[in-house]
Formats: structure tokens, sequence, C-alpha cells
């Protein structure tokens, strides 16, 4: 037996120290030295020894159990540091390799002209005010002189939240709120974002758009002053050659109202409705009508990257496909 043992551990040995991983490794542990592992049998074999014999066999075998364990310990060591080593050299880089393109994020078509839009306008004066997307019927309407059972509602059916609030159908509902701040002309405000209709998707009407909307209150003015500062600022978006044409129409909250249209190419582009702010809203916030006269514009926005880089489906702003949005 002593002889087995001996060459048992001799055998455990040479494996231990040429074991090529720790998983390996892992599995010569459990051979030779686990609960039913072959040095453990060894154990079990003592009681069919003479009983002189018996403590000196049990020593040895301890011996030799105790110098695997050691060799199995060293083995570890040895194989982690390798193992380090390997992965540290996966992960390094490699600087010999060409360079490649980080993937770079870029703006929306639509904030990058919303941002086209305010550096115009605060180059006109305009000062930008955030509104909110869920409005008070009131500021939605009873503000802007609708008057009851009025056609103007016709072309705003809207997503109500209540009995008095909705997704806001135009941002002219800044106007109640700025209003009711009670600041003094002379001013020009601005508000940007997203209006809501309740209306069928197609490739030229959205249930969801957007909107610029610009008002200003001051003693002296005059359509020229709207002509002029719309004109102004079409000039800053599309380019110094554009034409702006101004056209009658009606809005309830504006006297005179006219729409707004750019030429491009060989079209017209219809970009909204202006006027001077209804004298009804004037007194209602307060201003006196003889001394003060305002001006107001609201524009539809998705219509210029449209017209700009040629998109011709609407509805792409809003599906943030990556195909369609990569191409700008
Ligand atoms: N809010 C109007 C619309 O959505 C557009 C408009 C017309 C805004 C005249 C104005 C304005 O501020 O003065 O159809």
């Amino acid at each position: 037996m002593t002889e087995e043992l001996e060459a048992i551990e001799s055998e455990a040995t040479r494996a231990v120290n040429a074991a090529p991983s720790s998983e390996a490794l892992e599995k010569l542990n459990i051979e030779y030295l686990g609960r039913n592992g072959r040095l453990t049998a060894l154990l079990r074999g003592i009681g069919a020894l003479p009983n002189d014999q018996k403590p000196l066999f049990g020593q040895a075998l301890n011996a030799a159990k105790a110098r695997l364990t050691d060799a199995v310990a060293v083995r570890t060591e040895a194989l982690k540091g390798a193992e380090r080593a390997t992965r540290e050299q996966d992960e390094a880089i490699d600087v010999t390799l060409p360079g490649r393109a980080r993937p770079m994020g870029r703006l929306h078509p639509l904030s990058r002209t919303e941002s086209d839009i305010k550096r115009v306008m605060i180059g006109l004066g305009f000062e930008f005010v955030d509104g909110l997307n869920i409005e008070g019927y009131s500021y939605n309407f009873d503000w802007l002189n609708f008057p009851p059972d009025h056609p103007a509602f016709d072309e705003q059916a809207s997503f109500y939240v209540d009995d008095t609030h909705l997704l806001r159908t135009q941002t002219t509902a800044i106007q109640g709120h700025f209003f009711e701040a009670g600041r003094k002309p002379p001013f020009r405000v601005a508000t940007i974002g997203r209006c809501y209709r309740y209306e069928n998707m197609d490739a030229t009407h959205s249930h969801t758009f957007h909107q610029v909307d610009g008002f200003s209150v001051a003693e002296g003015i005059s359509l020229a002053d709207l002509k002029g500062v719309l004109a102004e600022m079409m000039r800053g978006l599309f380019g110094p050659e554009v034409t702006v044409r101004f056209r009658p129409d009606f809005f309830p909250f504006v006297e005179p109202g006219v729409e707004v249209a750019v030429r491009w190419g060989d079209r017209w582009l219809e970009l909204g409705g202006a006027g001077l702010i209804h004298p009804n809203i004037l007194r209602r916030a307060g201003y006196d009508t003889e001394r003060y006269t305002g001006f107001a514009f609201g524009l539809g926005v998705d219509r210029m990257p449209m017209r700009r880089y040629g998109i011709d489906d609407l509805r792409e702003f809003l599906i943030s496909d990556l195909r369609f949005l990569q191409q700008f």
C-alpha cells in the first residue's frame, strides 16, 4: 500500500504541476483529494493493515495529502497570474489598428429649425417664453376672442383631457398667460412648441405639429411693423432672396388678419397667419387701446424643413426612423 501511495502521489504531483488551466486543476483536485478521491480511497483500505502498520501508513497518507494540497495551491496561483496576463493582453488597445469613426448623434431636423427660428427672432428683439401642452380652454379659445359657436372652432378640433382642458391647438394660447402676468408694453414675446389637433394623418397633416407664435404690444404699432418683422424673419430663415406674401384672412384674435406665405421655387408655401391684435384682447389685458396697439403671428414650423430639405411626408418627423434622420 505504501508503494501504491507513492505511485499515486507522484502521478498526482506531475499532473498538478502540468495542469493547463484552473479548470483542469480543479478536476485534478477532486480526482485525488476529493471526498471520493484516490488518496481518500487509500484511507479506507487502512483497516486491512496489521495493527502496527496502521499509524505509520496513516501518517504517510496525511503527509502525502498535505504535500499535494500545497502543490495544488502553488499551481493555482501560477495559473491565475498567467490567466490574468492573457486577459490583460486581450483587452489591451492595439494602437496599430486603423481608426474608426465614432458613432455621433445629431440634431433632429425640427430641432435645427427651432434653433434657427430662435436665433433669427432673438436677433429681432423677441424674448422666448414656454407655453403649456395641456392648456386651459379659456387660454386656447376664450382669451383669443373666439365667439361661441364660431366656425373657426371647426378647424381646431382637439383632444380633451377633461371638460376644461385640452391639448393646445395653437401656441397662440400663450397670449392670455402673458397678458395676465401684467407686463407693461413695449414688449416682443415669442413661444415655440407642439400643437395638437384631432385630424387624420396623411403626408401633409398630423395630429401633432409645431408652431411658433410671436406678438408685440407697443405705442404706434401698425401692419407695417408686422410686415417688416416677418419679412426680416423670412430672409433670416430662407435667405435674402425670399419673397413674402400677405393675403387677407380671418382669425378671431386679429383685426385685420392676414395669411403669410413665402415663395419657394415655383410655388407658394403657406406658413400661417398674422395680424394686428384684436382690441378686445388688448382691452381684456388692461392696455389703453387708444395708446397701444399690437401685432401677432403664428407660423407652422414643420413646413420649413420640409421645404428646405425636400421632405415630402410630415409623418417622418414623429417616427424617429434612423434611416430617415441620418439623411440630415
Ligand atoms: N393660431 C393660428 C392657427 O393655428 C395662427 C395664427 C394666426 C396665429 C394669426 C397668430 C395670429 O398669432 O395672429 O391657425
